[in-house]
């Protein structure tokens, strides 16, 4: 029998995406033998893929009880509870499981003895990169957040000289220069804004640099230390509580704020305080991408658009279903990678000894693997485990 791989219809409010396209879907089908693709009827609607196209590329259109009956379910946003409902012992499922967000949902999967993968774990080593959904999906987010900035900014972005006068450029603030920050930082170049970029990396000055921004200097030292994969330590608890007051004149002076600054984990640092929203002109606006976890801005408020002090201040959640054709073919693409590195003659077979199985194995065997989502959950850490035993 051959080993299925589900395609279900996103049911989240505001998804558009799909996790595999039918092109990435065919190419799979041929590249792997003994495999069969049964995508949910309407499944690709949205991202606007019809059913007649997955059945040309090779795929099985079923309804969704056959869809959460395969082998491999692959999700784009973390299974409701209705979802998990469909799960028994056995099965696998790959997607963005949300695992420090919704660790009784990685609990349900462990009961139910399904072995799950969460995108959000892919190791950031060079060997999955192709699996890199998150830094795929945050271009999309800092590319939209620039574009939506544009949009609402009762300003031009670029300068422009017309005959009835000049036109100063707008100028724009991002914070974070991480994989969003950074392109936000080139979209609203591109669109002709005189852009500022600021971190507590160091590295990142020069990356902000070479997409032409100005990198902002506070008065204070702050070079976060980054652990193995990149990411930036968590500031002291000083440092942390000087930033907004030192960013609030870089604030003051930009018509566009765009905040991406987070670290895995942790709730998002406040970057923008009331006084310095308090000082932009009317009409700025600022687009907080951390609002999903609190957020940068005080004023933020998760999926909602607020004004204060005549500042536009929005905090969307999921910009990359703003764009779902392209969404669906990266996310599609690092999925198909994803299965391409765990599937060998049509079966899924563990390797724990393998850095990327391991790390992007959530649950297994009855248990949640992952040492965050278990200290969440109150369980002893796998190492410990370990330990006792021996
Ligand atoms: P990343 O980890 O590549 O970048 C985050 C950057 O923030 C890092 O460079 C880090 O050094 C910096 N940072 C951390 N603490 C800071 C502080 N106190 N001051 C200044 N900089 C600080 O992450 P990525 O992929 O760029 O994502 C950024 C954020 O955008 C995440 O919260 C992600 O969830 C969110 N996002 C939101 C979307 C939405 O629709 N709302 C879409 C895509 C991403």
């Amino acid at each position: 029998m051959a080993f299925t791989i589900g395609i279900p219809r996103e049911t989240e409010a505001g998804e558009t995406r799909v996790s595999l396209v039918p092109d990435v879907a065919s190419r799979l089908l041929k590249m792997q033998d003994g495999i069969d693709v049964v995508v949910e009827s309407g499944a690709g609607e949205e991202a606007y893929h019809r059913d007649e196209e997955y059945e040309e590329a090779g795929c099985t259109v079923v309804d969704r009880e056959e869809v959460f009956g395969a082998d491999l379910v692959v999700k784009v946003a973390p299974p409701s509870d209705e979802e998990l409902d469909f799960f028994s012992e056995g099965q696998a499922l790959i997607g963005l499981l949300d695992p420090l967000g919704r660790p009784e949902a990685a609990q349900t999967l462990a009961e139910k003895g399904v072995t799950s993968f969460a995108m959000e774990l892919v190791p950031r080593i060079s060997r999955a990169q192709k699996m890199d959904v998150l830094s795929a999906m945050s271009s999309i987010g800092g590319y939209r957040a620039a574009i939506l900035a544009a949009e609402r900014l009762p300003r031009f972005f670029p300068l422009l000289t017309t005959a009835a006068g000049t036109v100063k450029p707008a100028q724009v603030l991002v914070l974070g220069a991480g994989v969003a920050g950074l392109q936000a930082i080139a979209t609203a170049k591109r669109l002709g804004a005189k852009v500022f970029g600021y971190d507590i990396r160091e590295p990142t000055r020069e990356e902000v640099e070479s997409l032409g921004a100005k990198f902002v200097e506070l008065e204070v030292d702050i070079d976060a230390d980054q652990d193995e994969s990149g990411y930036a330590e968590e500031l002291e608890k000083e440092k942390q509580e000087r930033q907004p007051e030192l960013l609030k004149p870089h604030i003051a002076e930009s018509d566009v704020v765009i905040s991406t600054a987070l670290i895995p984990g942790r709730p998002a640092p406040l970057l923008i305080n009331e006084n310095a929203v308090e000082a932009m002109d009317p009409g700025s606006v600022i687009v907080d991408l951390a609002a999903p976890n609190g957020g940068n801005c005080a004023h933020t408020e998760t999926g909602e658009t607020v004004i204060e002090d005549e500042v536009r201040i929005m905090g969307p959640t999921n910009l990359p279903a703003q764009m779902p054709v392209h969404a669906s073919q990266l996310y599609a693409k690092t999925i198909s990678a994803t299965i391409e590195e765990f599937l060998e003659d049509g079966a899924l077979t563990p390797d724990f000894e393998d850095e990327i199985f391991d790390g992007t194995c959530l649950t297994h065997g009855g248990e949640v693997r992952n040492d965050r989502v278990r200290d969440l959950l109150g369980l002893e850490s796998k190492e410990q485990t370990n330990e006792v035993a021996e």
